[in-house]
């Protein structure tokens, strides 16, 4: 037995904290956990207040439903109370609760259902008296609501008058209610425009909605990307209405919008298979469903099943599983990424959400963590939708005990120990040493791939294998391969051996600006170590360079140039180049690197971004070098074209069109060429 006064203690914390997130959710609308853990609290208060019942107090967040309004809006008295729904969390529950429809309607009586998607925003009474809106006000405690009308005609989706539709006239009055929600392609765009401004984000499109609707300067609403969706009719004079179905298309004629895809069903098990199927497409939805709702059709049925004190028995929200969950961060890990940068990750208690156990979650940045606010030690809201890597979202702050500790990034490389940089503009920090384990099959596969040193043969899968064999420690350990060491392999025989070793014997004669290319410089990819080796006749020459030298440089910018002057002031990049050098690869450039030919593009200067439809990007520099042009890596005043392919880099364009620097593609510029 657990002893009376433990069970009553935690009744009181839960109270505690459920009344805690009631009023984030209904009164601050900032909610710090989801509808999922919200209810999972109370399910555990009112099964311990069942099994109690001398411990109910009348001001138990069980006795009552939803909270008060703010006290700043005008109150609105619903005529009819905006009930709430039930939920189920599985088949077996949506079965019962059909069987109790049944078994109320009488025997033999026809049922058809309606599924639609429950919308996760904010729910909204708008009222209409011949055709205009004269109030619309928010759902409150069900009863009373606060009047949010100047925000709500900030909507474009919300007629503020009801259009007049062939013959059929506006009703003498109207309640119509639904949801406003905020589309996900623009809450992404809202909150991205928030960070670069340093403002908080939201959390989620509820909060934002929610927020939003609830300003008492309606002039910042109507900045905020918010639409609607209407679900029901509440009252209605002057047009009969004998469905739900009907009541959506009559919503519909009316100049509403409602969600696609709301179907009438016969059968449960049509409306159980319509809920799989809008499970299996709720992240391609541009609104967040918290899963569907499933309504009896018929009017009439609905009004002779009457509700049970908030929520109607003719209707029930069939949920999702839940995509969040709240748990301890523990610590905060950081993993070295293939490219050196440093990730910062969250240690979590294990957790399950949506059948899932969750142990880590990714949390992008130091600037990130510190705009979050997320504290090792935090209780944290954590995020898993479909196959997305999961996410901190947000911590409760509220539920701080002192000992949490502010994150800060370390200042040496975790897997090798090198002093890591953060180059200026960027959010992350980078490991820059040509020879870190962590990076070593991503620096050893670019290395020898085709825009570097172009060692056939030799892809990542074989650095990978090369790597956890122990032949490779470092990119350059590749000229030190002997045969047998190869033979030691699986899958290497006498002859792919001897192909393989050609082959990188080959790659120690290549032009320099690959050897450049090869290394991994930050920023540096091949045209950038083409306009280089213009510059520099040897690796001694760049090695030597100065910040100042690089900077003079055309079409190389700041930054670039402190990556470079970065790389080589690390003691281990300069002992690589040195064991490159005695394995006798090439240190110097070829002739052709050198000179400038003449031809149809002398004078003229080019930048490339983007893939092209056939070249590399350095395929391309080598062919506008061939014809006499120049290649550059950032676009300015000198610049002849922006050579540009898929997927370009926005801020190249920006500027071009800025400087109205034409853009062309790869067909123009054979068509240069060509002279055509
Ligand atoms: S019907 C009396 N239909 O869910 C029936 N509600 O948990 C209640 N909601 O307050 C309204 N989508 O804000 C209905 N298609 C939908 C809905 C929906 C979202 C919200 C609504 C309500 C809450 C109940």
């Amino acid at each position: 037995m657990i002893p009376d006064d433990v069970i009553r203690e935690r009744v009181e914390r839960l109270r505690q904290v459920v009344r805690y997130h009631s009023y984030r959710y209904h009164v601050l609308d900032d909610p710090e956990i989801s509808d999922a853990e919200y209810d999972a609290l109370m399910v555990e208060l009112k099964e311990l207040e069942a099994a109690h019942p001398e411990l109910v107090t009348p001001d138990s967040p069980t006795q009552r439903v939803g909270a008060e309004p703010l006290p700043e809006f005008e109150k609105v008295q619903h005529r009819r109370p905006l009930l709430s729904l039930d939920n189920a969390f599985d088949g077996e529950e949506v079965r019962a609760w059909e069987k109790r429809v049944l078994r109320l309607l009488g025997n033999g009586a026809g049922v058809n259902y309606t599924v639609e998607p429950k919308i996760d925003g904010l729910a909204v009474s708008l009222r209409y008296e011949n055709g205009l809106l004269v109030q619309g006000a928010t759902r409150g405690n069900g009863f009373v609501g606060e009047d949010v009308t100047q925000n709500l005609r900030t909507i474009i989706a919300i007629p503020l008058r009801i259009p007049v539709v062939g013959d059929e006239s506006p009703p003498r009055y109207l309640e119509a209610r639904g949801e406003v929600y905020m589309p996900r392609d623009r809450f992404d765009q809202m909150n991205q425009r928030r960070e670069a401004e340093e403002k908080r984000p939201f959390a989620n499109p509820r909060n934002a909605a929610a927020g939003s609707v609830r300003q008492l300067d309606p002039s910042i609403t109507a900045t905020r990307p918010l639409s609607v969706f209407m679900y029901a009719v509440g009252e209605v004079e002057g047009a009969s209405l004998a469905t739900q179905c009907d009541a959506l298309s009559f919503l519909r004629r009316m100049g509403f919008p409602t969600a696609a895809n709301i179907a009438r069903c016969d059968t449960l098990d049509e409306v159980l298979d319509l809920y799989g199927q809008w499970m299996a497409q709720r992240d391609d939805l541009n609104y967040d469903a918290d899963g569907v709702v499933i309504k009896v059709d018929s009017l009439e049925q609905q009004d002779l099943l009457g509700e049970v004190s908030h929520a109607p028995r003719w209707a029930i929200a069939f949920k999702f599983p839940a995509h969040e969950g709240i748990t301890r961060l523990v610590r905060i890990g950081v993993n070295v990424g293939r490219t050196g940068s440093l990730n910062p990750y969250a240690e979590l208690e294990p957790m399950v959400v949506g059948g899932v156990t969750i142990r880590h979650a990714t949390l992008h940045n130091e600037a990130d963590i510190h705009r979050k606010d997320i504290r090792e030690g935090d209780t944290v809201i954590v995020k898993r939708a479909g196959d997305v890597i999961p996410q901190v979202v947000a911590p409760l702050t509220e539920l701080r005990s002192g000992q949490e500790e502010v994150f800060e990034m370390m200042k040496t490389c975790p897997a090798c120990g090198e002093q890591v940089v953060k180059p200026e503009d960027e959010v992350m920090y980078y490991c820059i040493n040509a020879s870190c384990p962590a990076q070593l099959v991503g620096r050893v596969g670019h290395f020898a791939s085709r825009g570097a040193m172009d060692i056939e043969g030799f892809g990542e899968r074989l650095a990978q294998a090369f790597v956890e064999n122990g032949l490779l420690v470092d990119v350059v350990d590749f000229y030190y391969l002997r045969r047998d060491d190869l033979l030691s392999l699986e899958g290497f025989a006498d002859q792919s051996a001897d192909n393989l070793l050609a082959a990188i014997e080959a790659s120690k004669n290549r032009p320099l600006w690959r050897l450049i290319t090869g290394l991994g410089i930050r920023g540096v990819g091949g045209v950038v170590a083409q306009l280089l080796t213009r510059h520099f006749a040897s690796m001694d020459e760049l090695m030597g360079a100065s910040q100042e030298g690089l900077e003079e440089i055309e079409g190389l910018g700041p930054h670039t140039a402190q990556s470079v002057v970065d790389f080589f002031s690390q003691g281990r990049n300069r002992r690589l180049i040195e064991k490159l050098r005695r394995a006798d690869v090439r240190m110097t450039r070829l002739a052709e690197e050198e000179a400038r030919e003449e031809g149809p593009l002398t004078g003229q200067t080019f930048v490339i971004t983007g893939t092209l439809p056939t070249m590399s990007q350095e395929v391309a520099a080598e062919y506008i070098e061939a014809q006499g042009g120049r290649v550059t890596s950032s676009v300015s005043r000198n610049t002849s074209y922006l050579l540009s392919g898929e997927r370009p880099g926005g801020a190249k364009v920006e500027r071009a069109k800025e400087l109205g620097v034409p853009i062309i593609g790869e067909d123009d510029l054979r068509r240069l060429v060509d002279g055509a």
